[in-house]
C-alpha cells in the first residue's frame, strides 16, 4: 500500500508526503496523479532529483513540452532555465499568469525544482482558478460560460512592444525567440473550462496572456476582466509557497495561477521546470 499522503493547504493546492519522487511505485505515482488531479497544485519538500529524474518524473505525466521563449538547460533541451543572477533586476514569471494560455493546446503544467536559493524571498504564490470561478454569483458563472477569450504571447514575449523584448539588456539571454511570438497565431479558449482531468468548472483567463473577449473589444472587456482578476487573487484563493533545497512544486495551468516573487535583489535564484503537453480545452456547458 502506497505511504503517500496528501494534505490540503488553505487558498490552494495540497502537501505532499510519504514519497520519493525518483522512487516512485505504481501505487504512489497513482496516489500523486489523484490528487494532482483533485487539488491542480502539489507541493512536495526534501525530494533529491538531479537533471534526469527530474526529465524522468516528468515523463511519467506525460510528454514533455519544450517552451519556445525561455533559455535551456546547456545538457537539457528539456530543461528551461527560470534564473535570476544578483545583478539582473528583472525576474521571469513576476507577474500573475499560467504558462501557455497563448498556445491552442495549452501546455498541462510545470514541475518546478528549486536549484539555488535567495537567502530570503524568492516565494512563489498560486491560486486556485477552482476557487476564483466558485466565487463568482450563479448569475455572473452563466454569463462567463458562454463566453470565449483570446489569448496571446506577443506583447509578452513578441518583438516590438513584447515585455521582456523592452528588458534586452537585463535579460541577457533568459528570454528569446521573439520572432516565433510574432508567428503565432492567437488562441481562442472559453472563459470557464470544464478541466480535463477533475472535470470541475475553473475560470480560464488570466492577466498575463488573455486579451480580451472574443466579439468584445478590449477597452470592453477590462473592467469585467479586472474584477475576475481581483476575485481569483482574494486570499482566500492564494497559498505562498516558500521554497527550500529539495522543495518542488508540480502545477496544472489550467487550474491555477502562479506569481513568483522579485523580492531578493543582489542574489541568485536559479530553478528548473519542465513543462508537460496538455490539450484543447472544452467549454465548462460541456459534459
Ligand atoms: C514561472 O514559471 O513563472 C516561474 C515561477 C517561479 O520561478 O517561482
Amino acid at each position: 500500500m502506497s505511504n503517500v499522503r496528501v494534505k490540503k493547504l488553505e487558498g490552494a493546492g495540497a502537501e505532499i508526503t510519504g514519497v520519493a519522487l525518483t522512487d516512485m511505485d505504481a501505487e504512489d505515482l497513482t496516489a500523486v496523479q489523484g490528487a494532482f488531479n483533485e487539488h491542480g497544485l502539489l507541493f512536495f519538500r526534501n525530494q533529491s532529483l538531479n537533471e534526469r529524474d527530474h526529465i524522468a518524473l516528468a515523463e511519467r505525466f506525460g510528454r514533455i513540452n519544450v517552451n519556445r521563449f525561455f533559455a535551456s538547460h546547456p545538457d537539457h533541451p528539456e530543461i528551461a532555465l527560470v534564473a535570476k543572477e544578483p545583478d539582473q533586476t528583472i525576474n521571469i514569471g513576476g507577474a500573475w499568469h499560467t504558462d501557455h494560455s497563448y498556445d491552442h493546446e495549452p501546455a498541462l503544467g510545470s514541475i518546478l525544482v528549486a536549484r539555488e536559493l535567495p537567502p530570503v524571498g524568492g516565494d512563489t504564490a498560486f491560486a486556485s482558478m477552482y476557487a476564483a470561478y466558485d466565487a463568482l454569483s450563479p448569475g455572473l458563472q452563466k454569463t462567463l460560460e458562454n463566453l470565449n477569450a483570446i489569448h496571446s504571447a506577443k506583447h509578452v514575449f513578441g518583438k516590438s512592444k513584447g515585455y521582456y523584448e523592452q528588458q534586452d539588456k537585463d535579460l541577457n539571454g533568459r528570454i528569446g525567440n521573439a520572432d516565433s511570438a510574432e508567428q503565432l497565431t492567437d488562441a481562442v479558449h472559453p472563459v470557464v473550462i470544464r478541466h480535463p482531468l477533475s472535470g470541475k468548472k475553473a475560470l480560464y483567463v488570466n492577466p498575463g496572456f488573455t486579451l480580451h473577449f472574443q466579439g468584445w473589444s478590449a477597452e470592453e472587456s477590462r473592467p469585467l476582466l479586472d474584477y475576475l482578476y481581483g476575485v481569483a487573487i482574494r486570499e482566500a484563493h492564494v497559498c505562498h509557497f516558500h521554497w527550500e533545497p529539495g522543495s518542488i512544486a508540480f502545477w496544472d495551468n489550467r487550474a491555477t495561477w502562479h506569481f513568483a516573487s522579485n523580492d531578493y535583489q543582489g542574489h541568485r535564484r536559479i530553478m528548473h521546470r519542465i513543462t508537460i503537453d496538455g490539450c484543447a480545452l472544452s467549454p465548462a456547458t460541456e459534459r
